[in-house]
């Protein structure tokens, strides 16, 4: 089948401004919009630019703006989408050429959670053991692959840029329900701030974006709730 693709340009060594560019391209509807980009890439365009690496849903690097949601490239296919299909790079953070956004503020604020285990206690002998149940306590934060979908799709993301973000409260989530950390105070300290879990407004847009399929919001009030029981 033909499928009409639009994918937003900007070339900051050009100048101009982001703008959207037409291509058509022959495509099973099997196939995935990143098979389209390759396409594009590789028989119409070759300064199309864009990021991926595992093409199987694992890496998180391909996640963009496809017809009016964030998802990733890699998975989402053109049965999925119809024959006009628009390719946009993930909003709200700066662009640095056509797909590809600047993630330097996001994986900041990742870092800024101690994602991590946190354990001074000096180990067993063997190994620090965990039962089923505490394990699964955080198995669905576990999930997260870090494509910035759920933080890049979030309205009070865009309105105070300063918001930690769903991800970075999901793997900070992921940490402080792990019965072998120790830093869940110093983590649950950090996202008390302003600029942490109370700028959320439990607007859904992260579950509906996340490829993973987390439960975000979920995630999000279980911190805040922590939270609370802590006195923090
Ligand atoms: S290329 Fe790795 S998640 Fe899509």
């Amino acid at each position: 089948m033909q499928v009409d693709l639009r994918i937003q340009r900007y070339d900051p060594e050009a100048g101009g401004k982001p703008h959207w560019e037409a291509y058509r391209v022959e495509a099973d509807p099997m196939a995935r919009v990143l098979d389209l980009l390759h396409t594009v890439k590789a028989e119409q365009d070759g300064s199309l630019t864009f990021r991926r690496s595992c093409g199987h849903a694992i890496c998180g690097s391909d996640a963009m703006f496809i017809n009016g949601r964030n998802r990733l490239a890699c998975k989402i296919r053109v049965d999925q989408l119809g024959r006009k299909i628009s390719v946009a790079p993930l909003p709200g953070l700066p662009i640095v050429k056509d797909l590809v956004v600047d993630m330097d503020g996001f994986f900041a604020k990742y870092r800024s959670v101690k994602p991590y285990l946190v354990n001074d206690t000096e180990p067993p002998a063997r190994e620090r053991r965990q039962s089923v149940a505490e394990r699964a306590r955080f198995d669905d934060t576990t999930r997260c692959i870090l494509c910035a979908a759920c933080t890049t799709s979030c309205p009070s993301f865009w309105s105070q840029p300063g918001y930690v973000g769903p991800a970075a409260i999901v793997q900070a989530h992921r940490f402080i329900f792990d019965s072998r950390d120790e830093g869940a105070g110093e983590r649950l300290e950090i996202l008390a701030d302003a600029d942490g879990v109370w700028r959320c407004r439990t607007i859904f847009n992260c579950v509906d974006a996340c490829p993973r399929g987390i439960n975000i919001t979920r995630a999000i009030l279980e911190v805040s709730g922590a939270i609370v029981g802590s006195s923090v």
